[in-house]
């Protein structure tokens, strides 16, 4: 009887009662694919492609099922974000600007902020920042992306900041600190961006991300 009581007690206020009123509706695949087509009508979908790119918008139409071809090596979980990384010009940064885009459509059309993440690439954030540097007058802060989604492309080509500091490297430690999704696109493998900014973040690449390694020909051939 006891244990009935706070049992009632417990679920009402519990904090999951809370979110459950703030949760949008999921965006449905119909809509996905729709504002996908309208965006990149020329972005081609193959067999040697379609298994990765349809995990990936499985992943971000929040799909349970979105490893079901097992391109996930390591724990596939929604609650990550994605790493995906491989070979030059398979179509990476093209897919994920394009869902981008996708998302930007929803965000300003619904209020539905599912999709919704910002994109930067990491040769723009360094230029930013010396900018920054140099200019009083600019408003770039790292720790303005120290929150939120954010989608982070071509990793690693980012030169150390004044040759010393792997501002890369420290954003993503704090944005994980924070457990915040990260989308990451890649020419750099994994052991490659553990030996370039430390066993700290490359211990933690398996935790952060669902990582998936897309292999293929490059279309700028
Ligand atoms: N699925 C695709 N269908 C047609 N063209 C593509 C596709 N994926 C990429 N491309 C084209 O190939 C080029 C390289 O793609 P990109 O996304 O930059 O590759 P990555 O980021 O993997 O190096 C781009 O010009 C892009 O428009
Ligand atoms: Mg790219």
């Amino acid at each position: 009887m006891i244990s009935t009581n706070s049992n009632i007690v417990l679920s009402s206020t519990s904090p999951k009662v809370e979110t459950v009123s703030n949760v949008q509706p999921l965006i449905s695949k119909q809509l996905f694919w729709k504002l996908f087509r309208l965006q990149a009508p020329q972005f081609i979908i193959k067999p040697e492609n379609k298994e990765i790119i349809f995990s990936i918008f499985r992943y971000f139409l929040q799909l349970p099922n979105f490893n079901e071809y097992g391109v996930i090596k390591n724990k596939a979980d929604l609650e990550k974000g994605l790493l995906v990384y491989g070979d030059y010009g398979v179509g990476k940064s093209t897919l994920f600007s394009a869902i981008h885009e996708v998302g930007r459509t929803i965000v300003s059309k619904t209020q539905n902020t599912q999709l919704w993440f910002p994109r930067i690439s990491t040769v723009h954030m360094l230029s930013q920042y010396y900018e920054s540097q140099k200019n009083l007058g600019s408003n770039f802060k790292l720790e303005n992306y120290y929150q939120g989604k954010l989608y982070l492309d071509d990793l690693g080509k980012e030169d150390k900041a004044y040759n010393r500091e792997e501002l890369i490297g420290k954003l993503l430690f704090e944005r994980h600190h924070r457990k915040f999704k990260t989308f990451v696109t890649t020419n750099e493998n994994p052991s490659a961006i553990a030996a370039r900014y430390g066993t700290h973040i490359g211990d933690r690449l398996p935790e952060m991300f669902n990582i998936i390694k897309w292999e293929g020909k490059s279309w700028r051939e």
